[in-house]
């Protein structure tokens, strides 16, 4: 039996319905139910819904043998797992943005208002750019226009959000995708299983 772990939302629905496809699927998982575990057993998989934040502690921990997760939780909690593949999909960018028309005041440490405070700290820091964090749970994009902050640094997709909120991207970070984790002993004794997994998502 090989546990998955999917994100609940839009991109654990587009990798189910890849699973569903090669026969892996186990009914309506992302219906109306509030269930959080699914099996089918002839197929040997069992499904966990977990949010999004959450997969990549469910593989470290044994939990689940393999999940779906996007980078930048990798990048910012740096799990303790193997990135398989990237998938594809779920394609953003990590960026820092800014009110239109922002100009740096390199006199004092700028203050960044993030959910991503590893991602943030590890980018100035490799600028040598002094920072402060500030560390928010959403609507970051409130943070600058109040001015609790000079920069933010988010998840841009469709720059809907900045544009509009009158903020603009002023530097790219990294792109950011999704992958396909494993648990490192269960690579190692269900390396057949995962592998083949692997190649079926890797080829949708
Ligand atoms: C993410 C991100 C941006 C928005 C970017 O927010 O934090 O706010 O999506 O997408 P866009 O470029 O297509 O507009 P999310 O929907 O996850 O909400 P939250 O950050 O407020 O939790």
């Amino acid at each position: 039996m090989l546990n998955i772990a999917l994100p609940k939302g839009r991109l654990g629905q587009k990798v189910y319905a890849a699973l569903e496809a090669i026969g892996k699927g186990c009914g309506d998982i992302f219906g109306e139910s509030r269930k959080l575990i699914f099996e089918n057993a002839d197929a040997g998989v069992r499904y966990f819904l977990v949010k999004p934040s959450d997969v990549a502690i469910y593989v470290e921990l044994g939990a689940a043998d393999i999940g779906v997760v996007g980078k930048d939780i990798l990048l910012e909690n740096d799990p303790d797992v193997y990135e398989l593949a990237d998938l594809g999909i779920g394609k953003c960018k990590m960026a820092v943005a800014a009110k239109c028309g922002y100009r740096e005041d390199m006199s004092r440490p700028v203050r960044i208002a993030t959910k991503f405070t590893k991602i943030a700290k590890d980018y100035f820091d490799a600028k040598n750019r002094e920072c402060e964090i500030i560390k928010l749970y959403g609507s970051i994009e409130l943070a600058p226009i109040l001015d609790i902050s000079d920069v933010i640094v988010d998840i841009v997709e469709t720059g809907t959000t900045l544009k509009e909120n009158n903020l603009e991207v002023i530097e790219d970070i990294v792109p950011i995708s999704a992958r396909l984790i494993a648990n490192k002993t269960s690579h190692k004794f269900k390396l057949a299983e995962i592998e083949g997994i692997a190649d079926n998502l890797n080829k949708g």
